[in-house]
């Protein structure tokens, strides 16, 4: 299967995952999990605003920095742009955050509830160039089930 596939397959599991539940952490919680274990992601889970900076939410994968402010590292970029960020090597990204050692490539995505910027869905991979403008188009499309 190719990563378009995987995605497809994943959005319709994702579909039928959070259709029946209205708990925002229940949604993401179970969103990060199916994510995570379809691809076998380093580490991957949401960051959530609260009182203008970002909180660690729901993840998967080893320990994470709990505390994130507005426009540092990827997170808090994605943040304050409201937009996407792909990130093929980590150690090329100025102001990036390593939360672990191991981490190489990243991307980051917004999350959006009720149309209101609520957190940030972070991926990790181990390699190099995991994420491209495919996973960044699958991402966004499943992160709006989320909306
Ligand atoms: N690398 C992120 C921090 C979060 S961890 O990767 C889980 C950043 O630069 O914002």
């Amino acid at each position: 299967m190719n990563k378009i596939e995987k995605y497809q397959e994943l959005y319709s599991k994702a579909e039928a995952l959070l259709s029946g539940e209205s708990n925002e952490l229940a949604n993401l919680s179970n969103f990060c999990a199916l994510i995570h274990n379809e691809f076998g992601f380093w580490w991957t889970g949401f960051y959530l605003i609260e009182n203008e900076e970002l909180v660690l939410g729901p993840f998967q994968g080893p320990v994470a920095c709990t505390r994130i402010a507005f426009g540092k590292g990827v997170c808090g970029t994605a943040w304050e742009q409201a937009k996407s960020i792909v990130v093929p090597d980590v150690h090329a990204f100025e102001g990036h955050i390593a939360c672990s050692s191991e981490s190489n490539s990243e991307i980051v995505v917004p999350y959006f509830r009720h149309n209101n910027i609520r957190g940030v869905f972070d991926i990790d991979s181990k390699d190099f160039n995991t994420f491209d403008a495919i996973d960044k188009q699958y991402l966004e499309k499943l992160l709006s089930l989320l909306n």
